[in-house]
């Protein structure tokens, strides 16, 4: 069975004063769904936000990571870092990382293979431009940005992958990509993981929408065969959203 995830990316957002009173407002929110719920605060709130969700539903997990394992990378965390913190599970490849700071496909690779040798769970994003939908390619460019980054892994390596969908044109945009149109991208995502590694692990990988969900189309959206939960961008700084989101199964 998969699971279900609603994970919230915080983005560059909240110092610890706001991580602190959000994590406090969460923790007031009651789960009501069976999905898995993880927040994602920025580097500089992870230690403080695990210490304050322990013995909670909730799991903090990191935004990104480096692949190499220490030196000279001014600036950058490694898996190893967050794992001595606790964290378990790290978000690679988001959209905004492939436009800002230049990560490829053979750099994610290899951040994809540092996390799965730290034992990391990794939420794994892709998604077409609006150029790319509008030429009918949508499906060509999700496709190699999966095959490139993650068809080098031997099939048990998907039980530490979540696969996210986030269509570059829906995130923070307010224009949500339609049910149908999550649906048949992750149907198309599924029957891709099916193609090369057999329907088993196919089955098993849980593919998370995200781009502009919100409690007025969660329901239908995480209504889809498909579709397993979502990657809660906006919608997460609101504690009551972002479990009205949780709650949507
Ligand atoms: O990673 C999730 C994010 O990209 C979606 O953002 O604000 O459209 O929910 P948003």
């Amino acid at each position: 069975m998969r699971k279900h995830i609603v994970a919230g990316n915080w983005k560059m957002n909240n110092g610890l004063i706001q991580t602190e009173s959000l994590i406090a407002e969460l923790k007031q929110q009651s789960k009501t769904s069976d999905a898995e719920v993880m927040i994602a605060p920025t580097f500089t709130n992870l230690w403080h936000a695990f210490q304050s969700t322990k013995q909670t539903e909730i799991e903090v997990i990191a935004q990104n990571m480096h692949f190499a394992e220490n030196g000279a990378y001014t600036g950058e965390i490694s898996a190893g870092m967050l794992s001595s913190l606790g964290i378990k599970t790290v978000i690679l490849g988001h959209s905004e990382r492939r436009a800002y700071f230049n990560e490829t496909d053979e750099s994610l690779a290899k951040k994809v293979d540092a996390a799965l040798a730290n034992n990391m769970r990794i939420i794994f994003c892709f998604g077409e431009e609006l150029a790319d939908r509008k030429a009918g390619n949508e499906e060509s460019v999700v496709g190699d940005q999966i095959k490139n980054a993650l068809f080098h892994l031997d099939p048990d390596a998907f039980t530490h992958i979540v696969l996210a969908y986030e269509p570059v044109w829906a995130i923070g945009t307010g224009e949500t990509a339609s049910p149908e149109q999550a649906q048949d991208m992750h149907a198309f995502i599924r029957k891709t993981l099916a193609d090369k590694y057999g329907a088993e692990v196919a089955d098993s990988v849980s593919i998370l929408y995200g781009g502009s969900v919100k409690p007025n189309n969660a329901k239908e959206i995480f209504s889809k065969p498909d579709v397993d939960g979502g990657l809660i961008g906006g919608a997460s700084l609101k504690a009551e959203d972002f479990y009205a989101i949780v709650n949507a199964f």
